[in-house]
């Protein structure tokens, strides 16, 4: 299957692993990219040396275009950035923030930039500063998702741009792949579907929660980490959504936090005074680090919460990341088959 997103990143599907923190690692960055589609590195909790081993790394894995994502918002993401841009990664997908200075820099030595955007506005301005491609992520979407639903916001966007569309949020197999296409968008992305593959080192336990749990199955709210955020519905994840955290104990669990993701606390606490009007933002964001790690990497979903779409309602094993994308664009084209006959 060709389009502008294949052919912009020199790939063989327009299937795209989005940045997931502890999950978007080297291994499971490579499983995609070796599958024919492009993964991306999540930089979120890593300190810049980190992400040059890691980029070294998804480098020993693989010969192919692979990205790095970077919420410019968060404390060390411009660092990372900055490796990214030295190391010449392929494409640099950023989100909350301007990435003005990233298109400009990865587009002197040939990179490709993508902006991850949940609105008109923010797809035009990404446009305006020569992002090459944008990942539209609707409402459906695990973590953060915009309020309006994909079904509405890709061909709401697709319309209103000129550069190529990745459809993000409640896409998980064939059949969300032609819709997509159907929408104006030129590829997917699938976050909750490609972390519950065999590759994928998210817990066990949790892949099996995933399955086990229907599409009903998700909470979205502001009240997690500060951002309106889609997770697992849980008994935990009730209560921690049912009112905002105290904003001190979210202070404090934030400070505890940077330690855990390897950030220097000066570094938050300067991050915090650097964007005053954004501090309770960081504190929360920082407060939900423990839980979400405790979910993803311990499978313990007493004390952790996961982050996921409404796609869990649409996943019902755990195949290799191979299978996953194979199978993606083989029902694409059946269903695409079949419905030809609709109009004769
Ligand atoms: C387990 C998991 C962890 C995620 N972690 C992050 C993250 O750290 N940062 C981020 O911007 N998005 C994160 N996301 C959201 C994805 O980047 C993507 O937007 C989303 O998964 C798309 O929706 P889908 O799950 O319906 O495919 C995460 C998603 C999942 C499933």
């Amino acid at each position: 299957m060709q389009t502008r997103i294949t052919e912009l990143f020199g790939i063989e599907h327009p299937i795209v692993l989005p940045g997931m923190s502890w999950i978007s690692t080297p291994e499971l960055v490579a499983a995609v990219a070796n599958a024919g589609g492009l993964g991306i590195l999540a930089s979120g909790p890593l300190t810049p040396e980190q992400t040059r081993q890691a980029i070294a790394r998804i480098r020993e894995l693989t010969d192919k275009p692979f990205g790095i994502g970077v919420t410019l918002l968060m404390p060390g993401a411009q660092e990372n950035a900055e490796i990214a841009l030295q190391e010449q990664v392929p494409v640099i997908n950023f989100s909350l923030g301007k990435g003005d200075w990233l298109v400009e820099r990865a587009h002197a030595y040939g990179g490709k930039v993508i902006a991850t955007v949940v609105s008109e506005k923010h797809a035009r301005s990404a446009q305006a500063i020569g992002a090459d491609a944008l990942m539209v992520t609707g409402h459906e979407a695990a973590a953060h998702g915009g309020d309006v639903t994909s079904l509405v916001l890709v061909p709401a966007i697709a319309a209103k741009v000129s550069i190529p569309v990745i459809a993000t949020g409640g896409f998980a197999d064939g059949r969300g792949l032609l819709a997509a296409l159907s929408l104006g968008a030129e590829g997917i992305a699938m976050g909750s579907r490609l972390a519950t593959s065999q590759e994928s080192p998210l817990h066990d336990q949790t892949k099996a929660a995933v399955v086990a749990r229907s599409e009903q199955d998700t909470i979205y709210s502001r009240n997690f980490d500060g951002i309106p955020a889609r997770v697992m519905r849980t008994q935990r994840s009730i209560k921690e959504t049912r009112r905002p955290m105290n904003f001190f104990i979210a202070s404090w669990q934030a400070m505890r936090a940077a330690k855990m993701v390897q950030q220097p606390v000066w570094k938050i606490l300067l991050g915090m005074l650097a964007m005053v009007d954004k501090v309770k933002l960081l504190a929360y964001f920082g407060a939900s680090v423990p839980k979400l790690k405790a979910a993803t990497e311990q499978g313990d979903l007493d004390y952790g919460v996961q982050f996921i779409g409404q796609t869990q309602g649409l996943i019902e094993d755990m195949p290799t990341v191979a299978d996953i994308l194979q199978r993606t664009v083989a029902d694409a084209e059946a269903i695409h088959r079949q419905q030809q006959q609709l109009f004769r």
